[in-house]
């Protein structure tokens, strides 16, 4: 993929890093990471600095301690020695009366800084030499020799402050928890609103009742909420309004053209009446139609009921019987479903009134679903829609080129106002090419 390839696919941008694509998780690993980061780094700073100022502590007081037990071992009578060494041992050295063991130069930090305190202490007095002991990374020994000549070793292992108390972890651990739940709590209170919003807006539907969002809570989530209220009602209120002036204009068409067929009526029988007459009637058709479509985009008012589906589909078979058209009806759903039954009328009377216009014949076939729902066929054997227009003729007022030179009227309404009335219903219908030629609209009902 070429650079500029990855750069303009918006949908799969490159991604380094397992990014988490929620806001939620982007803003909680932020915030946790961030915090227990600093919260690490201030600990370290603490245990550090502590340590520094412990053995800072610890090494002036063991050269004191140790200046002054030399000294004392010094003055004693070699024989009692012996006797005082237990009591001047501590718990990091102890003084041993012999040459003790050599060893390798110093390479221990802390055992070096213990050698100088040391020196410091007593090294003008007593020449010294110090050694590490092998096999321990911070063992040494200082040699010296006292005053009569004997020699003296001290065996120290440095040690720095006290371990950590066992609570400590805990309290860590502890504190943690606390951070996790307050980031939780805090990318919960941030992101909640943002769902909701989502949540109504695509509530939002052909009928403009969307979920109302609560109007309190933080004060950009009132706002937000409020101008989203807002907005609704502004787009509700406009698209009444459309309605209005639709419904007010086709009514007082249909006045005026009814005024005007009467008046071609009375003329005398010339090809330009029978002309103006059949212009008069696809007006009338138009204006009808189109008032339709904008009634079912504003969505549908029927209440479903529960009816008898078989019951259904014969009353509206017969209703084409009697006018004289070739319809058949096939199958059966059994029992009763819950529908709008005029919206669900409309919409296989606009298909099976296509199949009639394109074809001179229809088909029905009905049918139950596992799942509870009913699937409604219309077929025909007519010329069909190709395949690349069979989106297309749902649009409003597209009219496929064939019909428009035939002689078969109509607006170009039919399918657009049954997909409108599908989507109110949460129904499905789509075309197909019928296998043999001629068109096959499948409507498939949910439970
Ligand atoms: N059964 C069919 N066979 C062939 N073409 C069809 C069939 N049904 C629809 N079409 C094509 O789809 C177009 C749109 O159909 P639609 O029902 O929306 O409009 P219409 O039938 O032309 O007009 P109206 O239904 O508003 O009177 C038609 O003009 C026609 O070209
Ligand atoms: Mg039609």
């Amino acid at each position: 993929m070429s650079a500029l390839g990855a750069t303009t696919s918006p949908a799969h941008p490159p991604r380094f890093l397992p990014w988490p694509r929620t806001l939620f998780a982007r803003l909680a690993v932020i915030l946790f990471v961030g915090i227990a980061l600093a919260q690490t780094l201030s600990f370290w700073i603490t245990m550090t600095e502590r340590d520094q100022s412990m053995t800072n502590v610890m090494v002036g007081y063991v050269e004191r301690e140790v200046t002054s037990s030399v000294a004392l071992l010094d003055h004693l009578p070699p024989a009692e020695r012996a006797e005082w060494l237990p009591r001047l041992a501590r718990r990091s050295y102890q003084f041993i009366l012999g040459p003790g063991e050599s060893g390798t130069p110093l390479d221990a930090a802390l055992s070096e800084r213990f050698a100088k305190s040391i020196a410091d202490g007593i090294g003008k007095r007593y020449p010294l030499t110090v050694n590490a002991v092998p096999g321990d990374a911070e063992r040494m020994q200082v040699h010296l020799r006292l005053t009569d000549g004997s020699p003296l070793t001290i065996d120290m292992h440095p040690m720095v402050g006290t371990p950590l108390s066992a609570w400590l972890p805990l309290v860590l651990a502890g504190q943690l928890v606390l951070l996790a739940a307050c980031c939780w709590l805090a990318v919960r209170i941030a992101t909640r609103p943002l769902k909701q919003l989502a949540e109504a807006a695509d509530t939002l539907g052909p009928d403009l009742k969307a979920t109302r969002l609560p109007e309190h809570g933080p004060d950009e989530v009132t706002r937000a909420a409020k101008a989203f209220n807002a907005m609704q009602d502004r787009v509700s209120m406009y698209m009444t309004q459309r309605m209005q002036i639709l419904a007010a204009i086709t009514h007082d068409l249909q006045t005026p053209i009814t005024r005007m067929r009467l008046r071609v009526d009375t003329m005398d029988e010339n090809p330009a009446g029978l002309r103006l007459q059949q212009d008069l009637q696809e007006m009338e058709t138009l204006v009808k139609e189109g008032v339709t479509y904008a009634r079912t985009l504003h969505g549908t008012t029927e209440a479903p009921l529960r009816v008898d589906s078989d019951a259904l589909f014969e009353s509206l078979l017969n209703d084409y019987l009697d006018a004289g058209k070739v319809v058949s009806l096939k199958g059966s759903i059994g029992g009763t479903m819950v529908t709008r039954p005029q919206a669900l009328r409309r919409i296989v009377g606009n298909l099976v009134d296509n199949a009639l216009k394109f074809a001179g014949a229809a088909e029905i076939e009905i049918g139950g679903l596992p799942d509870g729902g009913a699937s409604i066929v219309v077929l025909d054997r007519g010329p069909g829609i190709p395949a690349e227009s069979l989106e297309a003729v749902f649009e409003p007022f597209v009219r496929l080129e064939g019909s428009r030179n035939r002689q078969t009227g109509g607006t170009g309404l039919g399918l657009a106002i049954a997909r409108q009335l599908t989507l109110a219903m949460d129904a499905t219908l789509t075309l197909h090419e019928r296998e043999g030629g001629g068109l096959e609209a499948r409507l498939v009902v949910k439970a």
